[in-house]
């Protein structure tokens, strides 16, 4: 069965979080790589609590409450500037080098494209202008319009409603693992992107197909749609 559309997550799959590794290093010398590692795991696990709990605050409040937290438990102090500094990574992170030709060639191929993400819509608003890639999605779907984050089946269920077909007829594509599994439950069709050579997570589900870039995204598209 061809796909009528396809459904991308936000950070670490379009955009790389990485470059706040590197200020994080520059700030905190010798933490650099821990403090990134407990931050985006804090603020995963924060989206997590907040759903299950129903005490929703949005993706930049959690991402700033994670970044306390990290900063506490690494006993580092998170100055005015700091902050100011981490927090604005989000907004200017690069997009992956390969974007830009694969998202053109999914264009070529007419398929429709949504971003489908726990980010606001003002941070996917600047991360999509400061990568130059807003001329490629026809939607831009933020879970702050349902305030239950992924994986929530409100959260999934944003691409169906946008891109007018079902789950099943949509690839979702992540570089989260947890993501991409949670997509397959939900009903699309799945590629994760495991761009960093991690194992798989056991629970019982499996992504459709796995990559490392989104030069498989439009490989695996071509293959559906032929
Ligand atoms: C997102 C996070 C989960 O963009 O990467 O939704």
């Amino acid at each position: 069965m061809p796909i009528k559309g396809i459904a991308f997550d936000a950070y670490g799959t379009l955009f790389d979080v990485y470059s706040v590794e590197t200020l994080a290093e520059e700030l905190f010398p010798g933490h650099g790589a821990q403090l990134a590692g407990i931050w985006r795991d804090k603020q995963i696990e924060y989206t997590r609590l907040r759903t299950l709990c129903d005490h929703y605050a949005d993706f930049w409040q959690v991402t700033e409450d994670a970044l306390e937290f990290a900063c506490e438990r690494l006993a580092q102090t998170l100055t005015a500037h700091a902050r100011e500094r981490l927090m604005g990574a989000y907004a200017e992170l690069t997009a992956f080098a390969e974007n830009a030709q694969a998202l053109q060639q999914l264009k070529t191929m007419g398929i429709p494209l949504a971003i489908l993400s726990n980010g606001t819509p003002r941070m996917l608003d600047q991360a999509v202008t400061a990568s130059g890639l807003g001329e490629f999605f026809d939607h831009i779907l933020s879970v702050d319009t349902v305030r239950r984050f992924k994986t929530a089946p409100e959260a999934y269920q944003l691409g169906p409603d946008a891109l007018g077909c079902a789950a099943s007829d949509i690839l979702f594509v992540s570089s989260n693992c947890w993501d991409a599994c949670s997509a397959t439950w939900f009903g699309y069709r799945t590629i994760w992107l495991n761009r960093y050579g991690l194992p798989l997570e056991r629970l019982g589900v499996q992504p459709h197909k796995i990559g490392t870039s989104l030069n498989d995204v439009a490989d695996f598209a071509r293959e559906l749609n032929a």
